[in-house]
């Protein structure tokens, strides 16, 4: 498997900026870029990442015991399955993410870590995902998934049709299961030097506002507090000051 160091890729920036180990020189470049251009990006990210781990707790405790994450990201402690494993055993775990990176070190994580996967594909294809063997291996769309869609659909441009994925994604799912979303917005400070970054990495930032990221909910019954800044679901401490200018939406819906 080939790894591109050439370029700044998203997983690696993501993982720079949240103090990870796995990135190289011009993803931390990147990462500086995007600090300077936004001086909460670190913040921001780390909200995005606290937002997912209390989502995912909602879910398991809810009672929804499979989760499907598609844009994982490289591994960072405590991941998904383990914040799920960690309330209640069995929790199945499938793992989605376009770069080699993110699979390469995800399957040394998960070896031997119970009913989890992790799979090499694209948002792009939902239709590959839903049927991916590793994917079925561990998820049964019969019964409830907490589809995970956090922070990677603003790698998709309006051209290649997000909402029509979320919708054939949506579509797959059970009564009962959760969609768990994030997305990155420039409602709350002016953010197109951190999209200028994003020119020279591997995938384009597309800012998107309320009602645009709303629309990702179709279908889904919102639960409290709706669609938020990541830093006000259901906060479990005071968010630090400067995050209202944070630059990401996050919300949680069920399918009824
Ligand atoms: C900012 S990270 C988010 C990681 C994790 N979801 C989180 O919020 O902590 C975005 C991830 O989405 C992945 N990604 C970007 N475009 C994608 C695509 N078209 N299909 C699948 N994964 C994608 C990147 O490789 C990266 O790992």
């Amino acid at each position: 498997m080939r790894i591109d160091t050439s370029k700044p890729h998203p997983a690696r920036i993501y993982d720079y900026l949240l103090g990870g180990k796995d990135h190289y020189p011009v993803d931390q470049e990147a990462g500086e870029a995007l600090a300077a251009a936004a001086p909460e990006a670190r913040m921001g990210v780390r909200a995005n990442r606290d937002f997912l781990h209390r989502a995912v707790r909602h879910a398991v405790q809810s009672g929804v015991r499979q989760i499907l994450d598609i844009g994982a990201g490289l591994p960072t402690s405590p991941n998904v399955h383990e914040i799920a494993q960690d309330l209640t055993g069995g929790v199945r775990v499938a793992y989605v993410d376009n770069d080699p990176i993110v699979k390469a070190h995800g399957d040394a994580l998960l070896r031997g870590e119970g009913p989890t996967s992790i799979v090499l594909a694209d948002v792009r294809e939902p239709r590959g995902i839903l049927d991916h063997p590793d994917v079925r291996r561990v998820i049964d769309f019969a019964e409830p998934v907490a589809l995970c869609l956090v922070a990677v659909l603003h790698f998709l441009t309006d051209a290649e049709r997000p909402e029509r994925i979320v919708a054939e994604l949506r579509d797959a799912l059970a009564p009962g299961s959760m969609l768990i979303l994030s997305h990155a917005t420039g409602d709350f400070a002016d953010r197109r030097d951190a999209q200028a970054v994003y020119g020279q990495a591997t995938a384009t930032l597309n800012l998107r506002p309320r009602a645009r990221v709303e629309a990702f909910l179709d279908g889904f019954t919102l639960v409290d507090p709706g669609l938020v800044q990541c830093p006000d679901w259901r906060p479990d401490t005071t968010p630090p000051a400067g995050s209202e200018r944070i630059g990401f939406y996050g919300a949680v819906g069920r399918k009824d």
